[in-house]
């Protein structure tokens, strides 16, 4: 019968059943929740990253039990963990591998959102929870990285600490109640292990719960991104362009599990520093506040943003304005006049502080560079196009999508490298293209002969 709920009246289960409602929260999330039957290799990637945090938090609770967040004892005792504790250079480089291939998910997870426009309505919250958890995950691996107290991880902490004293008239206060001190010291290792291991994993848990409510309140999509809720529907009400998720696609995940681990084991097994860019060479040098490493460079999931940071010097500010006047020239010829204010006063205002010289140009780095991420928030009401996946978009906004992912690949590999004027000018190009993509997103999103959205899900048995 449509919508009915049978639940177990007799044995452990019925007897947990009639205390706490484990059957019914089975069927809602599991097998009674009706996924499109079209999902493909990009939608491993959820559950990839459930895995991911899994891993983390478990390697991480066995890293803890020999770790001493001291930073006389901090280097030593990661050394210790390498060479004297069993296993212990397993779970080491398991949780650092991890961080990385948290990212490698993360990124890939959030790539198949843009490309089947997963974030459009009913997924607005889907896709806002889903960037707070993108935040916290960037201060969680920002602080992790402190812990191990090499150079690296001094002075990457330096660097990004310092960042906060550019905010007019507050900042350098609030680099020291950050810091705890006036440079990166024991007091701060000891507040970033205690943000490192409690705080932020359990803000992460509640921002993953909330991920996963959202998104089972208002269904999966899809690569067709057809709404299977408003197709055709068999007897009991279940859409008929969906499957149970349990067993079809706990099932189907394994075989993304088992690709995933191939590539993690590896990684831990045969290269687990990457080349200097899962673990940095000079974070095998212990902590030294006197001796500043010629070139600091953060890990690499963080370099697309330290890229468009480092892009913002003072001539820049003034092709950002140009920038920004162009989007309003644009929203103008489309006769959005109320669109047109909201680009001119912040226009306004930057050239006003700018004139009167109250900010710098750090600080418009740091701008640029949290707007980077904000910006993503604002996705769902960017995107005007008629259609939500690429898949029915002109060819022409597929080819823009791949100068956006490339352009991202670049940014990452010149916020790597030491800078230089060449480097410097390519991170300003590319700083342009990304958040152009957005800012122009409104405007180019809806140009084009798009194609004809079919009824139900394409489906191919395989
Ligand atoms: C710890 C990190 C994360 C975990 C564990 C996680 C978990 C999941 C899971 C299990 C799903 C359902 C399966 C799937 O569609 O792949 C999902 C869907 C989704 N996630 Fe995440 N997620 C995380 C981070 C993010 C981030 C950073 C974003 C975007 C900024 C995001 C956006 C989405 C969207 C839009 C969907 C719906 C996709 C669709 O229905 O097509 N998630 N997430």
């Amino acid at each position: 019968m449509a919508g009915e709920k049978t639940v177990e009246t007799t044995g452990l289960l019925g007897w947990i059943d009639k205390r706490f409602p484990l059957t019914t929260l089975f069927k809602d999330h599991m097998s009674e929740y009706y996924a499109p039957k079209n999902f493909n290799f990009w939608y491993f990637f959820g559950s990839l990253a459930m895995l991911v945090l899994v891993i983390q938090i478990v390697t991480g609770i066995f890293l803890v039990m020999n770790y001493k967040p001291d930073a006389k004892l901090a280097f030593e005792s990661v050394e210790y963990i390498m060479r004297e504790v069993p296993w212990g250079w397993l779970i080491r480089y398991m949780h650092s591998t991890g961080a990385s291939m948290f990212f490698v998910v993360v990124y890939l997870h959030m790539l198949r959102g843009l490309f089947y426009g997963s974030y459009r309505k009913p997924r607005e919250l889907v896709w806002i929870f889903g960037v707070a958890i993108f935040l916290c995950l960037m201060g969680e691996a920002f602080m992790g990285y402190l812990l191990p107290w090499g150079q690296m991880s001094y002075w990457g902490a330096q660097v990004i600490v310092n960042l906060f004293s550019a905010i007019p008239f507050i900042g350098p206060e609030l680099a020291i109640w950050i810091r705890g001190d006036y440079v990166v010291s024991d007091a701060t290792l000891n507040r970033f292990f205690a943000f490192h291991v409690i705080a932020l994993p359990l803000v992460l848990i509640g921002l993953v719960v909330a991920h996963i409510i959202a998104l089972h309140e208002v269904g999966s999509n899809n690569p067709d991104g057809v709404e299977i809720k408003q197709g055709p529907k068999d007897r009991n009400g279940h859409p008929l362009d969906g499957i149970p998720f349990h067993p079809y696609y706990s099932v189907h995940d394994i075989v993304g599990v088992a690709g995933f681990l191939i590539v993690f084991a590896a990684i831990i097994f045969f290269g687990p520093e990457m080349g200097g860019y899962f673990l940095e060479y000079n974070n095998f040098i212990p902590a030294d506040p006197l001796k500043t490493p010629p070139h600091i460079a953060p890990v690499w999931y963080f370099t697309p943003f330290y890229s468009m940071l480092r892009a913002t010097t003072a001539d820049f500010i003034w092709i950002m304005i140009a920038g920004a006047v162009i989007a309003a020239a644009a929203l103008f010829l489309k006769g959005n006049l109320r669109g047109i204010w909201r680009i001119v006063w912040p226009v306004v205002l930057i050239l006003v502080a700018v004139l009167l010289r109250v900010i710098d140009a750090k600080f418009w780095g740091v701008v640029v560079m949290g707007g980077s991420v904000v910006i993503l928030f604002f996705l769902p009401w960017l995107d005007h196009s008629p259609v939500k996946s690429i898949r029915y978009r002109p060819t022409w906004h597929k080819y823009l999508y791949g100068i956006f992912i490339v352009n991202f690949l670049v940014l990452g590999y010149l916020g790597t490298q030491a800078p230089n004027p060449t480097f410097n000018l390519m991170s300003q190009i590319g700083t342009v293209i990304y958040l152009g993509f957005f800012f122009l997103m409104p405007v180019w999103s809806r140009i084009g002969t798009f194609k004809q959205v079919p009824d139900r899900v394409t489906f191919h048995a395989h």
